[in-house]
């Protein structure tokens, strides 16, 4: 089913969020969902908060760009970006390289907003899954990118918040508008 997605303004998007205890079917239904919302919407992540749920959870996939990475190691062994897309994490701990890259992002959840948001370049991401196992991913690119925008999102932050200073007065007028809609 397609769920609608919160838009900027909405309280929930600024929850943190609780840690998902257990996997029922509830939460096993709200994936599928939150699969077929994020594919519907042509977005390439969404966090359970987009979808008006404050629990540590969130898919991501960027498999249309196979390139978009230059390396990725899964538990420590290369991998192929299609052999883990899409993914699916609850929980997520990540450690970052010191290595910063700017890149333009956009959200699911700030309808016609692009910008340059500056993050580290290189990750490691500790990620339980659904079905009780850990991936531990290694990598970079865009990625990288939005498995730390999506765990942004369980954390009530979103990119907005991290862009510089010259950005935020570029696009202050845009935001204030979706906040009152
Ligand atoms: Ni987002």
């Amino acid at each position: 089913m397609i769920l609608e997605i919160v838009q900027y303004g909405h309280p929930v998007l600024r929850e943190k969020c609780r840690e998902v205890q257990e996997v029922d079917e509830r939460v096993r239904q709200l994936v599928a969902d939150m699969l077929e919302t994020m594919y519907d919407a042509e977005g390439v992540g969404l966090a359970a908060p987009q979808v008006g749920v404050a629990l540590r959870l969130a898919v991501v996939d960027v498999s249309h760009d196979p390139e978009c990475v230059s390396y990725l190691r899964v538990n420590g062994q290369d991998a192929e970006l299609k052999d883990i897309m899409p993914l699916v994490f609850i929980n997520p701990e990540l450690e970052f390289g010191s290595r910063k890259e700017k890149s333009p992002e956009g959200c699911l959840s700030i309808d016609g907003i692009r910008a340059e948001v500056s993050r580290p370049a290189d990750i490691k991401a500790r990620l339980p899954q659904i079905d009780g196992g850990v991936v531990e991913i290694e990598t970079d690119g865009l990625l990288a990118r939005a498995i730390q925008h999506e765990t942004d999102h369980l954390n009530g932050v979103l990119f907005v918040d991290r862009i510089s200073p010259a950005a935020k007065v570029r696009i202050k007028g845009r935001l204030r508008r979706l906040n009152e809609e």
